[in-house]
C-alpha cells in the first residue's frame, strides 16, 4: 500500500508519514520545504527545517521536495498511490492577511491540484481544513468564567453555519478548498474526507505566535520566555494530539464515507489558554511568564467540536488527554533544546 502526504515534512504531515510507515506502507512526503513560518519564530532555522526531514528519512519515507502548485509534479508523484493525505498549507491567520496571494496560491490552487490528482488517480483523499471556517461569529453567546469562557451548547456540529463574523483571507482560502472538495465528491465521486481540524499539538511542532499555540506556549515555557496572550487568555479549544488525528485519517481510509467531519477532541479535552499555562507550570515546576496583548483579527474565542459524526461514521474517538499530550510535547522540546535557540 502507498500513501502520498502533501506537507509531509510539516507538523501534522510528519506524524501521518510516521504513522503509515509503522503500518508498513510505502510513504511519499511531498513538501516544498518552504517553512515560511519558521523565519519568524526565532528558532535555529537550519536545524528546525531539517528536523522532520531527517526523522522521516530515517523511517524510510520517500522525501520529495516539490510544490503542490506544480500539477505535473503532483500527478507524477501520485501515480499508483492508494491514498492521499493533503496536509500542505499556508495555515496561519496572520500570514494570510499579510500575504493573501501566498495564502490563495497554496490553499486554493494547491488544494485544487491535489483534488485533481485524486480524481485522476482514483485515490481516496483526506483534505485538511480547519474549524476556522465556522468564522468568528460563533462567539456570540459566551459567558465569562474565572479562567475560561463557556457556551451553551458547549460543542457545535458540522451543520453549524460557516463563515460567520469577521473574516480573513485564511477563512476564504480554507473554505474554498472545502467547496472544491464537496464539488469533486458530487461531480466525480471522489472519496474525499474534509477534516475540519481543531487546535493540533504534539512532537515535531514548531509553534510560534502565528500558528500552533500549544507548542508555542510549551517552547516559550522551556526557554523561560514571556508569552503574549492576545485577548484575555480565556479562549477555549478542544485540542487534539497529532497521533489521534492520524487515527482519524486512517479511520477514514477504512470507511471511505465522503463528507465533512469535525475532527477534535470534544468538551472533556478542552482547555483555555490560561489553563494551558497552568498545566505547563505544573509540568515544569517553574513559573511561566505571560502578559496580555490586544485581540487579533479573526481569532476564535471559543470553539469545541461536536465529534459525534466522526465517531458514528468513522468509528473515531480521540485517546490522548491534554495533560498527557502536553507532557509528551514538553519532553520532545526539552530533548531538542538546540533547535529552539537561534
Ligand atoms: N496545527 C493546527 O493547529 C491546525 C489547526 C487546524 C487546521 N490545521 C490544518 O492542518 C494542516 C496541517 O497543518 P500543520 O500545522 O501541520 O502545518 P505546517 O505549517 O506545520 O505544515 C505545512 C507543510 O506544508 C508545506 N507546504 C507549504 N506550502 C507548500 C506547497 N506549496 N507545496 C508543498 N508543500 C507546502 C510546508 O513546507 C509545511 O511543511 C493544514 O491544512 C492546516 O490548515 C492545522
Amino acid at each position: 500500500m502507498k500513501v502520498l502526504v502533501t506537507g509531509g515534512c510539516g507538523f501534522l504531515g510528519s506524524h501521518v508519514c510516521a504513522y503509515y510507515r509503522k503500518l508498513g506502507w510505502d510513504v511519499i512526503s511531498y513538501d516544498s520545504m518552504t517553512k515560511y513560518e519558521l523565519a519568524r519564530t526565532g528558532f535555529n532555522i537550519n536545524l528546525a527545517r531539517k528536523h522532520n526531514w531527517n526523522l522521516l528519512s530515517d523511517l524510510g519515507v520517500d522525501l520529495q521536495e516539490k510544490d503542490i502548485q506544480n500539477f505535473d509534479d503532483l500527478i507524477d508523484s501520485t501515480k499508483n498511490c492508494d491514498f492521499i493525505v493533503h496536509a500542505a498549507a499556508q495555515p496561519a491567520m496572520t500570514v494570510s492577511s499579510e500575504d493573501p496571494r501566498l495564502d490563495f496560491s497554496t490553499n486554493v490552487l494547491g488544494t485544487f491540484n491535489v483534488l485533481e490528482a485524486a480524481r485522476l488517480t482514483g485515490a481516496p483523499i483526506v483534505s485538511c481544513s480547519s474549524i476556522h471556517v465556522y468564522g468568528t461569529g460563533v462567539n456570540d453567546t459566551l459567558t465569562e468564567q474565572a479562567t475560561r469562557y463557556t457556551r451553551t451548547p458547549a460543542s457545535l456540529d458540522e451543520s453549524h453555519p460557516t463563515m460567520t463574523g469577521t473574516l480573513t483571507p485564511l477563512h476564504a482560502s480554507k473554505k474554498s478548498g472545502e467547496e472544491y472538495a464537496l464539488a469533486y465528491i458530487d461531480t466525480y465521486g471522489v472519496k474525499a474526507g474534509i477534516f475540519r481540524l481543531t487546535g493540533l499539538y504534539g512532537e515535531n511542532q514548531f509553534g510560534g505566535e502565528d500558528h500552533g499555540w500549544v507548542a508555542h506556549f510549551t517552547i516559550s515555557a522551556m526557554k523561560g520566555e514571556p508569552i503574549t496572550l492576545f485577548g484575555n487568555g480565556k479562549q477555549v479549544r478542544d485540542i487534539i494530539y497529532a497521533n489521534d488525528v492520524c487515527e482519524a485519517i486512517h479511520a477514514f481510509y477504512n470507511n471511505q464515507r465522503p463528507g465533512i467531519y469535525n475532527i477534535g477532541a470534544g468538551e472533556e479535552n478542552s482547555i483555555s489558554l490560561l489553563e494551558c499555562i497552568d498545566y505547563l507550570k505544573e509540568l515544569t515546576g517553574r513559573e511561566v511568564h505571560y502578559s496580555f496583548g490586544g485581540e487579533r483579527l479573526g481569532d476564535l474565542k471559543y470553539f469545541i467540536c461536536d465529534t459525534s459524526k466522526a465517531e458514528k461514521e468513522l468509528g473515531f474517538k480521540p485517546s490522548v488527554a491534554p495533560k498527557e499530550g502536553i507532557k509528551r510535547l514538553l519532553t520532545w522540546v526539552e530533548n531538542n533544546r538546540d533547535m529552539f535557540f537561534a
